[in-house]
């Protein structure tokens, strides 16, 4: 019998839909099943199909039901793609007593959420950077504290309305309620980095089938998120075009004997490929390295772009950790490492902790999972109160005050790395 609270995460991918069932008890988390089904109503992370997509869901979710025994009725669901925008804005409150209460936190990032945002774009994340009270800086977590002036610094993340209403619109049509959206590179950070890293600073490179998800944090709070329209389908479309095979043929060999330096491998090695005809022949596998290297450059190029507009020597981040199922390719760590001048680790789902050895511990060390895993421990660090995004009506400072509320808890929690994300524009 269950005890636990179930969460589940519903990643809704390019190549893959994953739903990942987790049962929080006592601050732990213990994954209980992984439904999948592999997707193709998506391009770049944006729903193009409604009707696949519709059914990819309701075959992962239905997947996941029957191993865990749950009936999967909300879901925290993933958003990504190239719509979505990130900026910083400002607010600032008088403190009208003289300690810093929950309300005036309240106060004052719903003074530094009032941003114009066109029509088009509903904001979906409201994250505080930092706290300044009175002049002093870098205060995560002011409540308690004493002074008379409270300024916040906020990033504000916001996506296409259509996108995310196609994304709900799936969601509700497979019959679930989204109980919260959320970014996904957001998500994968809060399953594959540690605190240290976030405090230093670190860039989070999820790279999926297709897309590239950024996000950059220092000090403990994210400053920078960009998704970039190149993944792991990319090196497979090259494999398929190099070696004139089919695209499925080049996916397998590419996760095979897939590497991506040039000089990393046996040059005289073979493998054994089958063409359009059906016909197996034998190929070096440096063929592979040769044609994906230069695609690996040019990714590990495309991220140091967005790192550095970022102004990262401002930053100072000390590593990058990537991850996502195309960060499993050997070697595209150390491609990055020479093009980043960084040091890069793969950064498997590590947030969880069993209860007892479940045996989902294997299946979800994986990087493909990292979205589907943080969706999970985005669920839990966020209360478990059933607000559903179907609730259209509910204003922006209403959710904004229920998060603050969730994320402060009444011991004080702080406000550290924690996301506030908004069901709905008003
Ligand atoms: N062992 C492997 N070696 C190389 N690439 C791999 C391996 N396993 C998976 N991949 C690649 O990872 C990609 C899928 O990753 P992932 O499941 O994270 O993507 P997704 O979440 O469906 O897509 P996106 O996040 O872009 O919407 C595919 O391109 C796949 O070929
Ligand atoms: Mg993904």
């Amino acid at each position: 019998m269950r005890r636990g609270n179930i969460i589940v995460g519903l990643d809704v991918g390019t190549t893959k839909i994953c739903a990942l069932v987790g049962e929080v008890m006592d601050n732990k988390i213990d994954i209980l099943a992984i439904g999948s089904a592999p997707s193709t109503g998506l391009r770049k992370g944006v729903v193009i199909n409604i009707e696949s997509t519709v059914d990819s869901i309701k075959r992962a979710v239905k997947e996941a039901e029957t191993i865990s025994g749950v009936e999967i009725r909300s879901v925290y669901v993933g958003i990504a793609g190239g719509h979505i925008k990130g900026f910083e804005s400002y607010g600032a409150v008088g403190i009208k007593g003289k300690e810093v209460r929950l309300q005036d936190v309240e106060r004052v990032i719903d003074s530094a959420s009032v941003v114009y945002v066109p029509l088009d774009r509903e904001v979906l994340h409201v994250i505080p950077i930092e706290f300044i009270l009175d002049g002093q800086d870098g205060i995560k977590d002011p409540v308690g504290m004493s002074g008379v002036r409270l300024e916040v610094k906020v990033h504000i993340i916001t996506g296409a309305v259509s996108s995310v209403q196609n994304l709900l619109k799936c969601c509700e049509r497979a019959g679930l309620d989204v109980i919260d959206i959320v970014l996904e590179p957001i998500a994968s950070a809060e399953a594959v980095l540690t605190e240290d890293e976030k405090d230093l600073g670190v860039a989070l490179v999820d790279i999926g089938g297709g897309t590239t998800d950024i996000a950059i944090y220092r000090d403990g709070s994210l400053r920078h998120t960009a998704v970039l329209a190149l993944g792991g389908n990319h090196f497979t479309n090259d494999i398929a075009i190099g070696l004139r095979i089919p695209v499925q043929e080049a996916e397998r060999i590419k996760k095979k004997y897939g590497y991506a330096i040039t000089g990393m491998a046996d040059g005289t090695e073979e493998m054994d490929v089958a063409g359009a005809d059906k016909q197996v022949r034998k190929i070096p596998r440096k063929y592979i390295a040769e044609i994906i290297q230069p695609r690996c450059e040019e990714l590990t190029e495309l991220i140091k772009r967005e790192i550095e507009n970022i102004s990262v020597q401002e930053l100072g981040l000390s590593g990058v950790v990537m991850t996502g199922g195309a960060s499993l390719l050997e070697g595209l760590d150390r491609v990055a490492e020479a093009g980043l001048g960084l040091p890069v680790r793969i950064g498997m789902p590590e947030g969880i902790k069993t209860s007892h050895v479940s045996p989902m511990q294997n299946a979800v060390s994986n990087p493909m999972y990292s979205t589907g895993i943080g969706l999970i421990l985005h669920g839990s660090a966020n209360g478990t109160e059933r607000v559903f995004y179907g609730d259209m009506f509910n204003g922006i400072f209403d959710r904004m005050k229920e998060w603050v509320k969730n994320l402060f808890g009444s011991n004080g929690h702080e406000l550290r790395g924690k996301t506030v994300s908004m069901k709905q524009r008003g």
